[in-house]
């Protein structure tokens, strides 16, 4: 029987609600497909610092660095927000990334069709929207030194720098290459090089890498023009890929145009480790309510079993009886709209597990 190793960091707020869930999907996973998944709990964000007075501690990581994959929930909450910037919880986050070397961020966007009404946009615009953005995560503005707010005669400045080695570019750009060659073989690249000489390094690596993968179409935009046509155009999109600073704000816009945060997965990925979390934060103000939207940690552990464990078949099932579940009408209050029957973080799941069952049984 395989076993496969997971690092549980539930984190704060509604972290520790809807990681408890996916746990309870991936243990019906455990009983469908016979495979075991052994999880150990470790302290990550606000939690950390409370009880070990460091937002990442060692034995954390090290948890980490021991296992097959990491689950995590949120990090984050208004208890924690006057400490300074080395001290806060999101400190955690940025060193796990680095730590495990996490280069490469994927990011899917996708329409759900029973929620189409939840995007900003027209149904006709967003309907079949489908894309995913691969956003360096261990680079660019992020980690460039030097960095901090210095004096100058007398008056105050602040300084981070963007800087990307052409490693750094290619190792991304090939992940994203690799992940669009697996989808509808398209590729955006974005960057502002018509200002920027790291955005120039950044396309003339694309350009290298593009030979290697010659059945993947490619394209440049500048990072404005990009943020304009995902609104205008996201149907066009499929792989987008992207430095750490253009991905933050992209991702978030790629989120928006598909509909509610509490459905957006994300796998971070390095050559040794994976590290899986929802994309939105940790809510402080519904944690605890029982009502918090467990599904996009339990699409986030969804893709570990894809990627990680190469369990594309459990994940399939997941990612069906999610569909099959909005389908039916069953919503938290994040996504209700009226006419839906309304359900809380616990309910969700239990209509997700059922949909396990009965999908296996129709395939059967
Ligand atoms: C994200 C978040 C983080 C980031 C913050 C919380 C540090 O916005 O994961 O997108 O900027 O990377
Ligand atoms: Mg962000």
């Amino acid at each position: 029987m395989r076993v496969f190793r997971v690092a549980v960091l539930k984190g704060d707020g509604i972290g520790p609600e809807t990681v408890s869930e996916a746990l309870r999907v991936l243990k019906k996973v455990e009983e469908i497909f016979g495979v075991t998944f052994h999880f150990e709990e470790g302290l990550i964000g606000g939690e950390a610092i409370d009880k070990k007075g460091d937002p990442l501690p060692d034995e954390t990581l090290d948890l980490c660095k021991r296992s097959d994959a990491v689950l995590l929930g949120a990090v984050g909450g208004p208890k924690w927000d006057d400490l300074p910037t080395e001290k806060r919880p999101e400190k955690g986050l940025l060193r796990i990334r680095k730590e495990l070397d996490l280069y490469a961020n994927l990011r899917p966007a996708k329409v759900w069709e029973p929620l189409i009404d939840a995007s900003p946009l027209k149904p006709e615009v967003v309907k079949g929207t489908d894309m995913v953005v691969v956003r360096e995560l261990t680079g660019d503005l992020y980690y460039g030194e030097p960095r901090g707010v210095f004096e100058e005669k007398g008056v105050r400045v602040g300084i981070n720098t963007m800087r990307y080695t052409e490693e750094e570019i290619r190792r991304v750009v090939r992940k994203a290459f690799e992940v669009a060659r697996r989808r509808r073989r398209k590729l955006t690249s974005v960057d502002k090089s018509n200002v920027l000489e790291v955005s120039r390094l950044w396309r003339e690596v694309v350009e290298e890498e593009r030979k290697n993968f010659p059945e993947v179409e490619v394209e440049h935009l500048y990072v404005d023009n990009c943020a304009m046509q995902m609104v205008r155009r996201p149907t066009d999109f499929d792989v987008i890929v992207t430095s750490n600073m253009f991905g933050d704000i992209l991702s978030d816009e790629a989120g928006v145009v598909v509909g509610s945060l509490g459905m957006l997965p994300s796998a971070s990925l390095g050559d040794k480790h994976a590290l899986y979390e929802p994309v939105h934060g940790s809510a402080p103000d519904i944690a605890g309510k029982g009502i918090a939207n467990p599904i996009a940690t339990i699409l986030s552990a969804s893709m570990m079993l894809r990627f990680s464990f190469g369990l594309s078949e459990a994940s399939d099932l997941v990612e069906k009886a999610v569909e099959r579940t909005l389908e039916e009408g069953w919503r938290t209050p994040d996504i209700y709209s009226e006419g839906c029957k309304k359900v809380g973080t616990k309910e969700m799941t239990d209509r997700i597990i059922e949909n396990m069952e009965r999908l296996r049984d129709e395939v059967a």
